[in-house]
């Protein structure tokens, strides 16, 4: 029998060989200028698409715009929350099919970046681990740690044995053309040290030992071992330098907007300035630049990390319903045709870089065969420069690259953006009859309710199944009075309610999840009940052990000022209750929602914990819907059973919008125009969730609302 040692020497063998031959054998590699496929240096433009961000109906039509962009890869995360649900039970339907996701690209004749991790970031619930594995005992994330290693390892393999099974990878025909394995790993390791060192070197030959036949890249993570590419993110990259002189030089992550939290404002990033950090990169050496995102989508269900918001609009240039967003998609794509005649002059020669002036550069390619290609850069963020190149005048406007395909003539310039500026437009449709129902406050002797001593952790509880978590005491007192109840919770949101009648909500925010709710509360002389509703707003996605932060009513609970002195109710016994009423009916699908009774006009004045229900026909055409919910405060919408994600437009976006501008050209950083208005007012409705008539619109509203408000709109440019 073959012992363990004998085993670990033929894998290293193993390893070694792979890691000798690969390079010299495989149709896609690298070398100290650029990506390699079938031996010839390419400039590639990548883009994010994330799959399960938008409808399988969808994917087509935004891959082809990809595509008439003038990307030649698409990127994208694999989410493994998404695929394995519970331990062993795998999901690839839907919009988690993502073998479906990747022969669309291929049929379109695109390459694609998977990006494994398995955690991903990526403003996804957990980062994109299962819940269950956080309950795997023994188990810490993203360190030299043996359960953990032992799940990413058959996660990672499982899937590059099915992107194989399905001859996806280049040397098999297919269009994968690179992996990832980890994400922005470098950072955690900095700070957590040996055992983080040891986990990047196990990531690194795990992922290599897989054969997967393409290159790994690894990104921020400044010590990539062995052939694994360290690749940049960032706003800006022209900077980076790789860890070896062997290998070329990368942008996983060109941010072309930013991601809306729920109590910010909507970011920007403008077109000028994502073309002007491109051509930067590309002017100095970059030779493979991806866009997160090209297409960002949404977060349905509860797909987002911890107070993302269920927009994922990220200001990309389509736009999170799938629309050309201008000017910004045509200037890009205008750079592309730019940067593509370049490509032979790129591929083949050194830049010599010559100033201009003193903030102004030529970067110059031109190769022995002749070819030759220019870019005139101007950093200055405030004035144009004319220069002289070559013996020509050229005028480079503030903070712009211009871009000469053959040394001479001028064909692009980032500044100056001649694609129409359109504003998408929101249109109302209809408004709704609706009917609504009461969801119950439950008390402590609820039939379902279990209790224990102190106060539990929610997730822990819940373990993800719903938001909602319920913590629920009694109070005896021997005459009527007003004591402060303060309650302090580690998140995310907080509504309190006394003998059923609602008193507050409290919540945290992104930078802050912790709340306090302190106020004055009626109690009766006699028994009080206490019900507390606590409300997950995703998990967190990103941060050393995220796995071990906590949410829900930690404490301390306490009631000050009776009669009988300040109490302390944080060891109490308390009960809890796992969702509401209404989700555990099933009152969002259609069987939930026939078999309640409802009240034929709804409620429309503030009330708490109501559930609205309402039929409504498609509306004719086939631009895109969106859900119009300013009169709400916070809760969850579904379409025929399938839930859009987490409304609340009541958390709006305060003061100033630090994300809306960046550096250079664009220091402003006062908000540009969303101060005040709800973060997320508009909630995607894929059309294809649709049928023609008869669709079951279902909302659950926490704080109140008028459902009257709310309205179908359809989104347009114009
Ligand atoms: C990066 C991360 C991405 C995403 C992005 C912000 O650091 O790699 O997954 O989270 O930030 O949108």
């Amino acid at each position: 029998m073959w012992g363990v040692n004998n085993i670990m020497v033929l894998f290293v063998l193993t390893y070694i060989c792979f890691s000798l031959i690969s390079p010299v054998s495989a149709d896609v590699w690298y070398d100290n200028k650029a990506i390699t496929i079938n031996k010839q240096r390419r400039i590639l433009i990548s883009g994010s698409i994330h799959y399960p961000r938008s409808t399988p109906e969808m994917w087509p039509g935004l891959i082809r715009k990809a595509k008439e962009n003038g990307l030649d890869v698409i990127q994208t995360y694999v989410f493994w929350n998404g695929h394995e649900p519970s331990p062993g039970k795998f999901n690839f339907g839907g919009r988690y099919d993502l073998v479906k996701f990747i022969k669309y690209i291929q049929q379109a004749g695109l390459y694609v970046h998977l990006r494994i991790g398995p955690f991903v970031c990526a403003e996804w619930n957990f980062g994109g681990f299962p819940v269950w594995l956080k309950y795997v005992p023994g188990i810490e994330f993203r360190t030299n740690n043996g359960p953990f290693k032992e799940k990413m390892q058959a996660f990672t393999a499982k899937i590059v044995n099915m992107m194989k099974a399905e001859k996806f990878f280049h040397w098999q025909g297919g269009p994968i053309i690179l992996a990832q394995i980890e994400n922005e790993y470098g950072p955690v390791e900095w700070e957590i040290g040996a055992p983080g060192k040891a986990y990047t070197n196990w990531a690194a030959a795990m992922a290599r030992g897989l054969n997967a036949g393409v290159p790994w890249v690894m990104c921020k993570q400044d010590d990539a071992p062995g052939d694994v590419i360290n690749t940049c993110n960032g706003f800006y990259c022209e900077g980076f330098v790789p860890n070896s002189k062997s290998k070329p030089k990368m942008w996983t992550e060109n941010w072309t907007g930013w991601y809306t939290k729920f109590g910010g404002a909507v970011p920007y990033r403008p077109a000028e300035d994502v073309a002007f950090s491109v051509a930067r990169f590309i002017q100095n050496g970059g030779s493979f630049m991806n866009y997160y995102m090209f297409h960002g989508g949404t977060n349905f269900g509860n797909t987002a990390g911890r107070f993302v918001a269920t927009s994922y609009d990220y200001d990309a240039p389509l736009d999170e319903y799938g629309l050309p967003r201008e000017p910004k998609y045509t200037h890009l794509k205008n750079l592309h045709t730019a940067i593509k005649m370049c490509e032979g002059a790129l591929v083949s020669s050194d830049a010599r870089v010559t100033k201009l002036g003193n903030n102004q550069e030529a970067h110059v390619y031109s190769s022995n065969s002749g070819k030759c290609a220019a870019f005139l850069a101007n950093y200055d963020p405030k004035w144009s420069v004319k220069v002289t190149f070559s013996g020509m005048q050229y005028e480079l406007p503030p903070w712009s690259i211009s871009i000469l395909p053959d040394c001479k003539k001028e064909v692009y310039n980032t500044a100056r953006v001649s694609a129409p500026r359109f504003h998408a437009k929101m249109t109302p449709i209809s408004g709704f009859d609706w009917q609504s129902f009461i969801d119950e406050t439950p008390t402590a002797d609820d039939d379902r309710a279990f209790s224990g001593s102190g106060l539990y952790e929610q997730l822990n509880v819940t373990r993800d199944t719903s938001d909602y978590l319920w913590y629920m005491t009694d109070v005896t007192v021997k005459s009527a009075e007003e004591p402060t109840l303060t309650i302090m919770s580690a998140g995310h949101s907080l509504h309190v309610f006394v003998n059923g009648q609602y008193q507050g909500t409290s919540y945290g925010s992104l930078e802050q999840p912790q709340l306090t709710f302190s106020k004055k509360v009626p109690l009766r002389a006699g028994l009080n009940k206490i019900s507390l509703l606590s409300a997950a707003v995703g998990l967190a996605n990103v941060g050393v052990h995220f796995e071990k932060y906590n949410q829900g009513v930690l404490g301390p609970v306490t009631l000050k000022g009776l009669h009988e002195g300040n109490w302390d109710l944080t060891r109490s016994k308390w009960s809890y209750k796992v969702g509401m009423s209404g989700e555990n009916l099933g009152l969002h699908t259609f069987s939930g929602a026939s078999a309640k009774e409802w009240q034929q006009s709804a409620v429309v004045q503030r009330q708490p914990l109501t559930w609205f229900k309402t039929t409504f026909n498609a509306p004719a055409g086939n631009d895109p819907l969106a859900l119009d919910m300013s009169s709400m405060g916070k809760g969850q919408i579904w379409i025929n059973g399938e839930s859009i994600g987490r409304h609340w437009p009541a958390n709006k976006a305060s003061g100033r919008c630090g994300q809306c501008n960046y550096a250079g050209m664009y220091t402003e950083t006062k908000c540009l125009g969303e101060c005040g208005q709800p973060s997320q007012r508009w909630y995607h409705v894929p059309r294809s969730w649709l049928r023609p008539t008869g669709n079951l619109l279902v909302v659950f509203e926490e704080i109140g609302g008028n459902p009257r408000g709310i309205s179908l709109v359809k989104r347009t440019n114009m």
